[in-house]
């Protein structure tokens, strides 16, 4: 039977990606989108997560706006790699009807509690709407099928050095995330860096119709990734230990100080490609983006295809520099384990695996 699962989203390409993607896998079941300010402010990722729902067909599953400014802090956004809109280049039609009454953080305190064990829950935004709902509702942590991810990083970050732009934006809620009693997977950097869009899975995007002619290929067209191809933290950490499969994934565990050596920074020119330090971090490298938040939601529906080491996740909030961190340690007793990171990834399963939920969508679109 298909996973439900619940995705509180900041669309974003990305995310208006791994939306696509939840909808064409058989595997998956998407019972609610919840959105929250992040790569653009709560009104636009809530529209966003209309249109999209509406281009591809998803019926009448809820779009719930959530929290539109982080916990403490002022919001801090990602136009710079998504646009303005949130979903630079992609050209799809107004929503055929509004948001869902309500607040995304009652709605996923009620709907999880209404099934306990049931719904896995992919957060691929910064974390405010999460840490409001625990803070809310404590027991949702045991309510849940699991609780998965995207952001962070056992190494360097995007936004900074040091962090990831979905912990940047809100560190306080990722604080409260990671300190919540269950286990997070966090899908952050070490993973998504591997599996990036190169022209090679372009052309196959190409021949899926209006999804790839009017949301696929155009966004990622106009998606300004600022992590250079090839800046993936191969060697740093868990990460570089290669394929997904828990061989690989223990070895990068074991006391090898995997989460140290991945600092911010150091992972990234030496497995860069072999590229100058200098250009590392550019704004306009566009060459073959990552597309993070769809590797989570994958995780979810082919646990084998991305392999996690267990370890302590502690979030800074209080850097100068550092801010919005993950301080991973492999190396923490086995007691104080509160994540399964995500080490390592088989890219090429994941692109079939993902070529075929949007050959689904692409389909469903074409017999409408
Ligand atoms: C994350 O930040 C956002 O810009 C993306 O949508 C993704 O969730 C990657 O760091
Ligand atoms: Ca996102």
């Amino acid at each position: 039977m298909a996973q439900k699962v619940i995705i509180d989203c900041d669309p974003g390409i990305d995310d208006a990606l791994a939306l696509v993607f939840a909808h064409g896998d058989p595997g998956l079941d998407v019972c609610g989108i919840t959105t929250v300010a992040g790569n653009v402010d709560l009104d636009k990722t809530t529209a966003n997560a209309l249109r999209v729902r509406d281009f591809i067909g998803m019926g009448d599953v809820p779009v719930v706006p959530g929290s539109a400014v982080p916990l403490l802090r002022p919001g801090l956004d990602a136009r710079e790699i998504h646009g303005n809109t949130g979903l630079a280049g992609a050209r799809l039609p107004a929503a055929l009807s509004g948001p869902a009454p309500g607040h995304a953080v009652d709605y996923l305190i009620e709907t999880i509690s209404a099934a306990p064990g049931e719904i896995t829950l992919v957060a691929v935004g910064p974390l405010t709407n999460i840490a409001l709902a625990v803070r809310r509702e404590p027991a949702l942590t045991s309510l849940v099928r699991d609780f998965v991810i995207m952001g962070g990083s056992a190494g360097r970050g995007n936004r900074t050095p040091a962090a990831e732009f979905n912990i940047l934006a809100d560190p306080e809620s990722a604080a409260i995330v990671f300190s919540a009693g269950w286990t997070v997977t966090m899908i952050g950097l070490d993973v998504t860096l591997q599996a990036r869009v190169t022209a090679a899975v372009r052309d196959r995007m190409r021949g899926l119709g209006r999804l790839a002619d009017d949301l696929l290929l155009p966004s990622l067209a106009g998606y300004r990734t600022n992590e250079p191809a090839g800046s993936g933290p191969a060697g740093s950490g868990p990460a570089g230990s290669g394929a997904a499969g828990s061989g690989a994934a223990g070895s990068g565990a074991a006391g090898s100080g995997a989460a140290g050596s991945g600092a911010a920074g150091s992972g990234a020119a030496g497995p860069g490609g072999g590229r100058p330090a200098a250009e590392l971090g550019r704004p306009d490298d566009l060459a073959d983006p990552a597309v993070h938040d769809v590797c989570a939601v994958a995780r979810v529906t082919r646990p084998d295809l991305i392999s996690c080491v267990p370890a302590l996740v502690q979030v800074e909030t209080a850097g100068r520099l550092t801010s919005g961190m993950t301080v991973t340690d492999f190396a923490a007793p086995a007691a104080q384990h509160n994540a399964m990171v995500g080490a390592g990834i088989d890219v090429d399963a994941f692109w079939d695996l993902v070529l075929s939920a949007y050959q689904r969508v692409a389909a469903g679109m074409a017999s409408q």
